[in-house]
């Protein structure tokens, strides 16, 4: 049938025709598309019968190869007995249960890497190539220059935040020991496709998250043979954990078991502790607002239903908030939408730098006041070559120069060493642009 559609086709078209007319000259249209349909008909079937053989010819060809892929395996088994398509052979154990692991069993779960470096495959990369690699697997959550993405982690900078109430800690700035992070990347990521990375690439990321964090520079090679010589940022941050020795004897008393205490009262609902208290300042619990439940204020528990009490008082500013608000007179509604918008954007840039009052130079300067600056001026920060020659020539940040900084840093500013991919949509270049004028000094 498959070979003859030529014939088939008109025969079946002559058919229709005949039929076609014995309705009647009154329907001739409607014989002519029923001539048509009835092509397409025979068309479709004809292609449907030649894929249905070509679809059976090619599962009969897999069966095939699967039937020789199962001579090979069970031939491979009766030439050594100790593959693992054996049963495992009773042990002499205590419980007469199971087989030592094969050698090669133990070597593919053997792949932990420890601080002085035991357990590295050999190999090295450089910083170079782990740019590539990066961008290539890493970057659409961990950002180009490992300065996350959204809410994906950070893995650079956050130097000098650690004692601070919201540390960023990074692999730079917290990790003790460069194995963690060998080892976790190696095991672990890319997120959702663990365990394809090579050595030598792992070897590669792992120099480039260096240089993201400004630890080593663009041509550092890292490879198992100065593995172990590599000191971390944070190493001596950890303290071994004495407590069981030192201070759990002198807290210890037989603990109450029974009839502990005698009256228990719900003095507060959990629902309204948001947040952990600020030392000594505002109170830790925010307005209830559900009708008929006591409510809670600065002043602790009010008891009285907020929807009656008399004038709904203003919300006191949460004590966390880091940044004050604008210090502009009267913005206009659209401008406070863009700085908050800004503000936003600005999570982008917090692991780097601070605004606000108390700001501090983080492994980026602090930002306020930026529009009218001059480029490279805060005290204490220690600029790279371009922002020190910036400053020497007296150039001063516009919103002009700021959009285009950030726009693309390392074009705009050659050589500097903020590790900052850019910002891409003027949207967002706007609302920072709008926010970094609204902080003060
Ligand atoms: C699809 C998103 C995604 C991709 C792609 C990705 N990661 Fe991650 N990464 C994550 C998430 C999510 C975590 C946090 C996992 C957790 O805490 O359990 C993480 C955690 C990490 C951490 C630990 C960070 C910390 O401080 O705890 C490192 C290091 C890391 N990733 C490196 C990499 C590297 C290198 C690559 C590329 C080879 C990569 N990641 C690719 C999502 C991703
Ligand atoms: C990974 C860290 C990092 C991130 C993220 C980062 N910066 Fe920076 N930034 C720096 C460093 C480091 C410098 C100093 C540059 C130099 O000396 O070359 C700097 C310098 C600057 C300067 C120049 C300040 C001056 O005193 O002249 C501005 C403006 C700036 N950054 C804005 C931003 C903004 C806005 C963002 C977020 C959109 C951002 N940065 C994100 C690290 C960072």
């Amino acid at each position: 049938m498959s070979k003859s559609p030529n014939i088939l086709i008109p025969a079946m078209g002559g058919t229709a025709l005949v039929l076609g007319l014995a309705f009647g000259i009154s329907s001739r249209e409607y014989g002519a598309a029923k001539i048509d349909s009835l092509e397409t008909r025979v068309a479709q079937v004809e292609a449907h019968a030649s894929s249905a053989g070509q679809k059976a010819k090619s599962e009969a060809a897999r069966a095939a190869a699967l039937e020789a892929q199962i001579a090979e395996v069970q031939a491979a088994a009766a030439a050594n007995p100790k593959t693992l398509t054996m049963p495992a052979p009773q042990s002499d154990g205590a419980y007469g249960l199971g087989r030592s692991a094969l050698a090669e069993e133990i070597a593919a779960w053997d792949v932990d890497v420890l601080p002085d470096g035991r357990g590295l495959p050999e190999g090295s990369g450089d910083a170079f190539d782990g740019e590539e690699v990066f961008a290539d697997k890493c970057a659409s959550c961990h950002g180009d220059f490992a300065e996350g993405v959204d809410n994906w982690p950070v893995l650079a900078g956050g130097f000098d935040t650690l004692a601070d109430k919201d540390p960023v800690k990074t692999v730079g700035s917290y990790w003790p020991y460069l194995s963690t992070v060998w080892d976790y990347i190696h095991r672990s990521m890319p997120f959702g496709e663990a365990g394809t990375l090579t050595a030598d690439e792992t070897y590669a990321i792992v120099a480039y998250i260096l240089y993201s964090n400004d630890l080593v520079e663009d041509d550092f090679v890292l490879s198992h043979e100065n593995f172990a010589a590599f000191d971390m940022h944070n190493k001596g941050g950890f303290v071994v954990d004495d407590r069981p020795e030192l201070e759990y004897a002198s807290w210890r008393a037989e603990p109450c078991m029974s009839d502990c205490k005698g009256e228990v009262k719900v003095t507060m609902r959990s629902v309204f502790l948001v947040e952990t208290p600020e030392v000594g300042t505002v109170s830790v619990m925010n307005h209830g607002t559900l009708d008929g439940v006591p409510s809670f204020t600065a002043d602790g528990p009010s008891f009285i239903p907020v929807s009656t009490s008399p004038a709904p008082q203003a919300e006191p500013e949460p004590a966390t908030q880091p940044v004050p608000k604008p210090v502009e007179a009267a913005a206009s509604p659209g401008e406070d939408a863009l700085v908050a918008a800004g503000e936003k954007v600005f999570k982008k840039c917090k692991a780097c730098h601070q605004v606000g009052a108390g700001a501090k130079n983080r492994s980026g300067p602090q930002l306020n006041g930026l529009i009218g600056r001059t480029m490279g001026s805060v005290d204490g920060f220690r600029y790279s070559k371009v922002f020190a020659q910036a400053l020497e020539e007296g150039r001063v940040w516009d919103e002009e120069s700021l959009v285009a900084f950030l726009t693309k840093p390392k074009t705009y500013m050659k050589g500097t060493k903020m590790s900052f991919a850019g910002l891409k949509k003027d949207a967002d270049l706007d609302a920072i642009t709008a926010y970094l004028k609204s902080v003060g000094e």
